[in-house]
């Protein structure tokens, strides 16, 4: 992939995504939130030089009008220019749709990029996480308790398991795991949604999350995976399925078996991209900030080759982008 020149590129995608949706945050419509999202995305798409491949995106052809798995987008497929590069696409446009819903932190767009065939065609269906910062690559262990990896997670940063903060997604099936990992004393930050940024967070020193815990969508694992690619961090997943339907459809789709348990290297190879923009305010990002004919956004890009990681404030000013951001 020549990904240098992309990384821009690839903001320019997220920030429209971003900015769509975040003019719809609080108004309790998640659909309509999601469907901005994903509308301003698809066409920024078009202004973009690459011949891509929806890869990880809003769903099979039947389900989604935009951005379905197998989808090719970019400018370089109307010539089919051997220059315009070939990627394939892994997307959230709008991840946290219920945060953006309610004006809760930590809504935001994502686009992962990485070679032909190097992300891992995950199912829609659920996958349990383990994710860590680079100081605690090679010390985690998803087989293992929750109390085991914090323990190893407290002597990796050389503090106490008292110091040490795992996220976990508030969710019903999270209750005997939010009480081991009570009763092993370390402390908590429950999300309601949106766990892309919680992993992305166990590699930013600032955030001050060390481990995210717990079960989550699955394409949302290969999109985490991208990005602690890139930032030196470790994801190790499960996938959990909720149907036989979604068994069926897994085994179609040629992933290894229930129990399998992926590395970072086996949801994301090779060279990857990953790229976000903040919707509502955030621990991560700061949110989508309107003024008079305008708007202000917060971006992260990053990529594996280089390791070199860009947070971009952008001021948008909506009368002189190109057409088709008039109507976002
Ligand atoms: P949406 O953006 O599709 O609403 O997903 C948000 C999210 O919280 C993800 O971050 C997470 O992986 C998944 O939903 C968890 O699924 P569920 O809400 O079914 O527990």
């Amino acid at each position: 992939m020549q990904d240098r020149n992309l990384a821009l590129e690839a903001i320019r995608i997220t920030e429209a995504a971003a900015l769509a949706s975040a003019r719809l945050m609080g108004r309790g419509d998640r659909k309509v939130a999601d469907h901005v999202a994903v509308e301003a995305m698809r066409k920024a798409f078009d202004a973009i030089d690459i011949r891509g491949t929806v890869v990880i995106g809003e769903g099979e052809r039947d389900e989604a009008p935009m951005l379905y798995i197998g989808e090719r987008v970019g400018a370089g497929w109307a010539d089919n220019d051997p220059h315009s590069p070939k990627v394939d696409i892994a997307v959230d446009p709008l991840e946290g749709t219920n945060l953006c819903a309610t004006g809760a932190p930590d809504a935001i767009s994502v686009i992962a990029l990485a070679d032909d065939g190097q992300f891992l065609n995950a199912p829609d269906t659920y996958m349990e996480k383990i994710a860590v910062g680079p100081e605690c690559r090679g010390v985690i262990d998803l087989r293992e308790s929750a109390t085991w990896n914090l323990e190893r997670i407290a002597a990796a940063k050389n503090k106490r398991i008292e110091d040490v903060t795992a996220v976990i997604l508030e969710r019903e099936r999270h209750h005997k795991l939010i009480e081991e990992v009570r009763a092993a004393g370390a402390r908590i930050r429950l999300i309601g949604d949106g766990d892309v940024s919680a992993a992305v967070m166990t590699c930013r020193p600032d955030s001050g999350i060390d481990v995210l815990f717990g079960i989550g969508g699955a394409p949302e694992g290969v999109l985490a995976a991208a990005a602690l690619r890139c930032m030196g961090g470790e994801i190790q997943a499960r996938l959990k399925f909720r149907s036989e339907e979604e068994r069926a459809r897994a085994a179609k789709m040629g992933v290894a078996a229930e129990g399998h348990i992926y590395q970072t290297h086996d949801l994301a190879q090779g060279n990857v991209m990953f790229a976000a923009t903040g919707v509502t305010q955030g621990y991560l990002l700061a949110g989508v900030r309107f003024f008079g004919g305008g708007a202000t956004t917060q971006s992260i890009v990053m990529r594996s080759k280089s390791g070199t990681l860009r947070v971009i404030d952008a001021t948008h000013h909506f009368d002189t982008k190109p057409e088709y951001w008039k109507s976002l």
